[in-house]
Parts: structure tokens; C-alpha cells; sequence
């Protein structure tokens, strides 16, 4: 198993001509600068603010994921030199999948214009122009990306995680709903973001969830793998970079009537920026639910595509494992999520269609633990049944891997820590019968 390169994926030539035309463009606008301000020397509260806005500030403001904000001119001016570097190198804002393959919702890519703008604005000083030229400043909602959640659901009581290891904690959370309920969307405030690593809720029509957790002193039980209640099914999640995305109307994840949810939590020894977490502070994280309405017309469902048995050697660089399955019926797929864990170096996901076709559904080829994500397509993708959905992941486990968690490197098998791996190829997908 090999990864075909399509053109246009990471094509050191495209990029290196991408850098000239940037540095062409940057240079061009700085000389010109005295001649014509007017027209060419970019200023913040003409240009500068707008690109910000619409691409940078919903992690750059207070409160959210981002170390810094960029919502002001005095802020961002600060930054003015990182800016340009972390927008050049495509670093920033981050996005993982590769241009080859999948046109993504919400997909944040700077165009090379907007990057030669914040270049030249950072070259020319970081100039602040006029106030008037100002956009109106973006509002956000309280804490919540969509804006006021239908229905916010809390952790019963706090909980304070007692060392600062991996630990994975689930916490039953009553809906109080007596009939079905058909989400758009949900999304996840961590209560405590140093602490918080990621997220998962799942449905617990069984109610098992409070058994297990009255059975424990402590708020919540210890879980991993998953929430260890029957028919339980995850309907959403939270992680670094993990942005709510409101589905199609005529779409929705069901919440069966009187079933209660499950919060998996992981808490992160370390938060995901590496920085120390804050030891002995409590947690209570709220997931916020977004109604359709009415019973829509498909059911969403996540099925998960799965190698659980595996072993990384050590030192080896290009571990390949792969998993696949065969669907039963046909089907729609409104979108995918990879996952592994550190040592994880590229990952890609293809539909193999009966008729020998190979549609690829994403491909990540510098694989990053801190930004994972459900991407939903732009377009959804029908398949006849029979299609074989598979993920191909390649891990590095030598110690030229900065993230490798082991010095020197071990043996890694699968597991939940972090320090574990996984290979996991979610598919979100309709089933044509219904089911
Ligand atoms: C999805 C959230 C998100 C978006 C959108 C985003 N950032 Fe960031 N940014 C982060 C986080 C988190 C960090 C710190 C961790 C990291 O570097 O990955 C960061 C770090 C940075 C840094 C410091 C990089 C370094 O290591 O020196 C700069 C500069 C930056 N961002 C600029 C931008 C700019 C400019 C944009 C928009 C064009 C942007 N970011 C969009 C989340 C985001």
C-alpha cells in the first residue's frame, strides 16, 4: 500500500512559485508605497481588519482557543511579524487536508492575495490607516460559535481530575426529553480548557450511564474506549480545532425518546499547546444542543472504519496500517473524520465503488494531533451499496518524530492514552433504506 501523490497535493513547485508571487507582490507594494499610499500600502482598518475577521478571529479573541487575539488594531499590530510568517508558511489558519481531494465546508485556506496583503502591511510597519475605514466588529454570542444553544445541558457537579495523567471520565447528563429529538448540530464548552483535551457525547437510551456513575464516589465513572453502556452512539464532539458545523435541513443526529447523554471527557495531562495543565481545578463542561425540528427525513450516522489491532514498532518510520468496510446498502456520505494519535504521520480515506472507481475522501498528509475535525463535504457523495469504504494511515515511531512520546521509541499498540494509537476512519453517512 503506497499513497499516490495527485498533482497539486503539496507540489514543491507550485509552492515555491506561490512564495516568489508573495514576495513579488509584498516587495511591489512596499516600493510603491510613498508614490501611491492611497491605493497600495494595505492598512488595518481598511484590509488588514477584514481578512482578520472573517478568517482569523473566531480562535483570536478572548475566551477562545488561540494564545492571542487579533481583534483589535493594538493586537494584531504586536503580532504583525508572526502574522505574516504564520500565514505565508500556511500554517496558519490551520487546515489539514490536502487541496487534492474533498471541497470541505468551512475549509480556512487564505487566499495568496490575502497573504501578500498581511506581508505588506506587516513590511510597512503595521500601519493602522483610518478608524472610519473600520468593519463593524464581529459579534459574538456569548461563549457559543452558533450563537445561543435550543438547550444547554451541564455536568451534575464539578469534577476535579486528581492527577495531571491521561484520564478518560464519562458523565451521565439528563435530557429531560420525553419524546425523540432531531439535531442540527451540537458543540461542547469545556469548562475548564487547560484541562479539557477532547470531548465525545454519545446517547445512552439505556440510562446505564447513572447506574455506572452512582456506583462511583467520585462525579462520573472512568471509562474508556467508550462510554461501556449498551447502544450507546456517539452524536458529536469537541477537540482542538473541532468547529459545530449545523448539518443540511433535510438531515439530523436522532436523540431517542427518554435517553440521556453521555459526556466522554478526556482530560489532557498536558494541554494541547504542551503548556503544564493546571493541577487540582475542577471541570464542569456544558454541551449545547441545536433542534431541526420535526423528524428529518434521513437519520445521520456515525460509523467508525477500524484497525484495533496493531503494533507500531519501534524506530519505524513508515508504519502503514489500513482497515476497511463494505456497505450493505447504498448510501450517502455528508462527510469524514480521521483519526490517530501521535505517532500518526499521514492518513488518507477513499470510497473503493463497485465499479473499480476510487473516489479519495480526504487525505492529510502532514498529520497533526492538535487539529482533528469532522469535515463535512460541500457536496455529499452518493455510493451504491457494495462500496468499500477504507482508511490507510502511516505512523512514525523513530525519534525523528518530535511528537513520539517515548524516548527512546517503544513499541506503541492501540489503546485510548494519548500516548497509545488508533486508527480510526469515521464516515458520516445517510443509509438509503433508512436504517
Ligand atoms: C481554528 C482556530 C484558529 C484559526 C482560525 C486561526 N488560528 Fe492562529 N492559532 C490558533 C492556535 C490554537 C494557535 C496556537 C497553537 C498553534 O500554534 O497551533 C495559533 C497560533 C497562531 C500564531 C502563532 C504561531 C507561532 O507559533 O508563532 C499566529 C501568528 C497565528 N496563529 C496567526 C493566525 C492568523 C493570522 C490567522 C488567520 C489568517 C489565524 N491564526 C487563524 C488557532 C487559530
Amino acid at each position: 500500500m503506497s499513497f499516490t501523490n495527485s498533482p497539486g497535493c503539496y507540489d514543491p513547485g507550485v509552492l515555491t512559485l506561490l512564495l516568489i508571487l508573495v514576495s513579488w507582490i509584498s516587495t511591489e507594494a512596499t516600493v510603491s508605497a510613498g508614490a501611491q499610499e492611497q491605493v497600495h500600502t494595505p492598512t488595518f482598518s481598511r484590509e488588514v481588519s477584514r481578512i482578520l475577521e472573517q478568517n482569523c478571529v473566531s480562535c483570536h479573541r478572548p475566551g477562545d482557543i488561540a494564545p492571542f487575539a487579533l481583534d483589535t488594531y493594538e493586537r494584531a499590530r504586536e503580532h504583525a511579524t508572526a502574522i505574516k510568517m504564520a500565514t505565508r508558511s500556511r500554517q496558519m489558519p490551520p487546515w489539514m487536508p490536502s487541496e487534492c481531494c474533498g471541497t470541505f465546508k468551512g475549509a480556512r485556506r487564505l487566499s495568496s492575495a490575502d497573504i501578500a496583503v498581511l506581508s505588506a502591511w506587516a513590511d510597512a510597519g503595521a500601519p493602522e490607516g483610518d478608524a472610519r475605514d473600520l468593519p463593524p466588529p464581529l459579534k459574538f454570542d456569548g461563549r457559543w460559535t452558533l450563537g445561543t444553544p435550543d438547550r444547554v445541558l451541564t455536568m451534575a457537579e464539578p469534577f476535579t481530575p486528581v492527577s495531571a495523567v491521561d484520564m478518560y471520565r464519562c458523565f451521565p447528563i439528563r435530557t429531560g426529553l420525553t419524546s425523540p429529538a432531531y439535531l442540527s448540530t451540537l458543540d461542547v464548552q469545556p469548562g475548564n480548557r487547560a484541562l479539557v483535551h477532547h470531548v465525545a457525547v454519545y446517547t445512552d437510551p439505556s440510562g446505564g450511564a447513572e447506574r455506572l456513575d452512582a456506583a462511583d464516589p467520585q462525579p462520573g465513572y472512568p471509562c474508556f474506549g467508550g462510554p461501556g453502556v449498551a447502544n450507546a452512539s456517539m452524536i458529536g464532539g469537541w477537540g482542538p480545532g473541532i468547529r459545530p458545523m449545523t448539518l443540511p435541513r433535510e438531515v439530523g443526529v436522532e436523540i431517542p425518546a427518554n435517553a440521556g447523554l453521555v459526556m466522554q471527557v478526556h482530560y489532557a495531562g498536558r494541554s494541547h499547546h504542551g503548556a503544564p495543565s493546571a493541577a487540582a481545578t475542577a471541570d464542569q463542561s456544558s454541551v449545547g444542543l441545536y433542534f431541526v425540528g420535526d423528524r428529518p427525513a434521513q437519520l445521520i450516522r456515525y460509523v467508525s472504519i477500524v484497525n484495533a489491532e496493531f503494533a507500531v514498532p519501534a524506530n519505524e518510520p513508515n508504519y502503514e496500517v489500513a482497515a476497511s468496510m463494505r456497505t450493505p446498502v447504498a448510501a450517502r456520505i455528508w462527510g469524514v473524520a480521521p483519526h490517530m494519535h501521535l505517532l500518526g504521520k499521514r492518513i488518507r480515506m477513499d470510497a473503493h465503488l463497485p465499479d473499480g472507481s476510487i473516489r479519495r475522501l480526504i487525505e492529510i498528509e502532514r498529520w497533526n494531533f492538535n487539529w482533528q475535525g469532522f469535515y463535512m463535504f460541500d457536496q455529499p457523495l452518493d455510493i451504491p451499496a457494495g462500496t468499500e469504504l477504507s482508511v490507510a494511515a502511516v505512523y512514525d515511531n523513530s525519534p525523528a518524530n518530535p511528537h513520539n512520546p517515548n524516548t527512546p521509541p517503544k513499541l506503541v499498540s492501540v489503546g485510548e492514552a494519548t500516548t497509545d494509537e488508533m486508527c480510526v476512519g469515521v464516515v458520516i453517512i445517510t443509509w438509503a433504506d433508512g436504517r
